[in-house]
């Protein structure tokens, strides 16, 4: 228990691989769990060997927050389980097809303007990034954007951001493997169960209001999912309104803090080595309006987006998988029901396969710079894999190419320390907040 409460949890089970290796076992109260901290064993396990743990562990406080399972994200795996994953896949899929470019773009666009009209002034650049990568997943989903200011906004992502931070607490895990610990007062619970209800009232507005307005036939995610609920069973699955409401949970969770979080980092780390946003700059002065199909001539812009996969992936313990069948994982025999943790932050790390692994060196990424794409697993693998990927690769890519084509960032002041790269984790590993000056480029 005292392992799992450690406050950065991703660093601490990346440490405890140095001294047990790159698979080892925790046990927590009843729960076997079982850590891999290597690319190649995680690939082993959740690619090669999917069908064996392919699983979600049945948690008390996880089947609160999914509804009993009935998320994707910690839905068990069953064919039920698969046909719902594959539906809710090809309803993103037709509605990013051909329209995910115009929709970031414009985000870029709007957020541009936005850090344009701070003037010189030190700002925290947080909450815009999360209203960017919001309004992307609001409009594949609603065909619906919202301003900063939005009181609706600032309800839905406080409450899902909240519901995010109080599961990934140890006073809620504690609940899943001690269950007498179920009978005494507990604050962070009672505040966990309140946000739920207040998270489904509002997701319940929104469905509502959707299907009464002139959107419910255009191409969005929940027009797709609608249709489908509509049709009676699609691709053998009976899809019901609780789907259509907690896919809409999956993906706001799921698409809105990770791609945030991962702006914020970016912009710290480029603070601590100026000169990586001076060589992207270089890079996309001849570039009109950069699209998504120009990376391969803006290696080093690619390069940097690979970096910070690599040293912040930001869903660093993935979500934990179950054995649902007796298995192994690089020899060892592992038992049914055993959890598995792909720690992609230890992954990451690994000095056997990563030069220097500490230091934020996106040349590694550029021809001859050693780094293999094959051994970044930011977004997992297998059946399991991020369902969003496709979105967050592109959100990272044009993101990055208007911000740094348009801005220098610099420290708060000459006092300021530079932000701290430590970072806080729970589900989503975070940057301490911290401020910048936004300096616009002069125009080409
Ligand atoms: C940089 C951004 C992102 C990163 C690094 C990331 C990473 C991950 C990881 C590691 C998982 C767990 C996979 C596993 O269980 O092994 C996951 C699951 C998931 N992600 Fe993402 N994600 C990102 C953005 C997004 C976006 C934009 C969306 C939605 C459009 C999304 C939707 C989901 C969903 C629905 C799941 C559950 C998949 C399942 O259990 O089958 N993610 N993501």
């Amino acid at each position: 228990m005292l392992d799992l409460a450690q406050d950065h949890l991703p660093i601490h089970l990346t440490a405890l691989a140095q001294r047990y290796g790159k698979i080892y076992q925790l046990n927590c109260g009843s729960t076997v769990m079982v850590v891999l901290n290597n690319s190649e064993i995680i690939r082993e396990a959740l690619i090669k060997k999917w069908t064996d743990f392919a699983g979600r562990p049945h948690s008390y406080t996880g089947d609160i927050v999914s509804a009993g399972g009935q998320t994707i994200s910690l839905g068990d795996f069953s064919e039920g389980w698969k046909a719902h994953r594959r539906v809710i896949h090809k309803a993103l899929h037709h509605s990013v097809s051909g329209s995910l470019h115009s929709v970031i773009e414009k985000q870029a666009h709007h957020l541009c303007q936005v850090l344009h009209s701070y003037g010189r002034k030190p700002v925290d650049l947080s909450e815009d990034f999360t209203v960017a990568a919001s309004n992307v997943i609001t409009t594949l989903t609603f065909g619906k954007t919202y301003e900063k200011a939005s009181e609706v906004l600032q309800d839905l992502q406080g409450c899902l951001n909240k519901i995010v931070s109080l599961w990934g607490s140890p006073w809620i895990s504690a609940l899943d493997s001690f269950p007498l610990l179920r009978k005494l007062p507990n604050p962070p619970f009672s505040q966990l169960m309140k946000e739920v209800a207040r998270r489904d009232e509002l997701i319940g507005k929104h469905i509502e209001e959707f299907k009464k307005s002139d959107q419910k036939q255009g191409g969005t995610v929940t027009s797709s999912l609608l249709q489908c609920v509509a049709a009676g069973a699609v691709d053998c699955m009976k899809l019901t309104n609780v789907h259509v409401h907690m896919t809409t949970v999956d993906l706001l969770i799921g698409g809105t803090e990770t791609t945030a979080a991962l702006l914020n980092w970016t912009v710290a780390f480029l603070l601590h080595r100026p000169e990586v946003q001076d060589k992207v700059y270089e890079e996309l002065r001849d570039v009109q309006h950069p699209q998504y199909s120009d990376r391969h001539r803006l290696p080093y812009l690619s390069a940097l987006v690979a970096e910070m996969l690599r040293l912040r992936p930001v869903a660093p313990l993935a979500v934990p998988h179950r054995a649902i069948r007796n298995s192994s994982i690089a020899g060892h025999f592992i038992p049914k029901d055993t959890i598995i943790i792909p720690n992609l932050y230890g992954a990451h790390h690994d000095p056997e396969v990563w030069d220097d692994p500490y230091s934020f060196k996106p040349e590694r990424f550029l021809e001859g710079g050693g780094g293999s794409l094959r051994t970044l697993i930011p977004f997992s693998g297998g059946i399991r894999l991020c369902l969003g990927e496709v979105v967050a690769k592109m959100e990272m890519f044009l993101f990055l190419s208007y911000l740094l084509q348009n801005f220098k960032f610099l420290p708060a002041g000459h006092e300021e320390p530079l932000p701290d790269l430590r970072g806080v984790a729970s589900v989503v590993l975070k940057i301490k907040p911290y401020t910048v000056i936004v300096e616009p480029r002069e125009s080409k």
